[in-house]
């Protein structure tokens, strides 16, 4: 019998959330690259990164290591396949993709310049583990971007980094509020 609904789920929802991660990917990553400074030889995480938005992001850049990151197994397994494509066609920027939560992060301390985390934190409960975490794997004047930003994340991020620089809409970003923070 045809099981409409996985059908419907796995395969027509994960589609479009595809499509929503390429179309993020493609339109919005390079402005949020540009708003954290981004410089070749950087190494980026992109927190949830769902299919890897963040490997659409770096066409201007020849010399990154893209790190996605999604704590749902389905995400990270559709990310390694845009990897494999994109590798083919393009060695400019080295890309990984790892299984992981935000909340207990698999990589060392001080070993990444940006974490880019977009309508992730949102959904997460602990968030002021998440900002922790983000706190303790950016390296000192590493930068982080959070959007949307709502009033307990910039509370939480306020506590934790000391302070926040809370940027409203640009041209470039669909969502009101958004927080850069540069760790001290
Ligand atoms: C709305 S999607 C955003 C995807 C991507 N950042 C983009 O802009 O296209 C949210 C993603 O965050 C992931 N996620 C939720 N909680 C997470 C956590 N604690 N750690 C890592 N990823 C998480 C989900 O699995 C999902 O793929």
């Amino acid at each position: 019998m045809v099981d409409t609904e996985r059908i419907f789920n796995y395969r027509v929802l994960g589609g479009l959330t595809g499509l929503f991660s390429i179309k993020n990917g493609l339109f919005e990553y390079p402005a949020y690259l540009r708003w954290a400074e981004t410089e070749d030889g950087d190494r980026i995480l992109d927190s949830g990164s769902a299919f890897g938005s963040i490997f659409f992001a770096s066409r201007s850049y020849k010399n990154l290591d893209l790190i996605s990151m999604d704590v749902n197994y389905r995400m990270s397994r559709s990310a390694k396949k845009v990897k494999k494509i994109l590798d083919y066609f393009s060695q400019k920027n080295k890309r990984y993709v790892i299984g992981g939560s935000s909340s207990q992060i698999p990589l060392d301390d001080a070993s990444v310049n940006r974490v880019i985390d977009h309508f992730a934190l949102v959904y997460v409960q602990d968030r002021k583990k998440t900002l922790e975490e983000y706190r303790r794997v950016l390296k000192p004047n590493g930068i982080l971007i959070v959007m949307p930003a709502e009033n307990d994340i910039i509370e939480a991020a306020d506590s934790i980094f000391g302070s926040v620089n809370i940027q409203q809409q640009k041209r470039d970003f669909l969502y009101p509020v958004a927080l850069k923070i540069v760790k001290k």
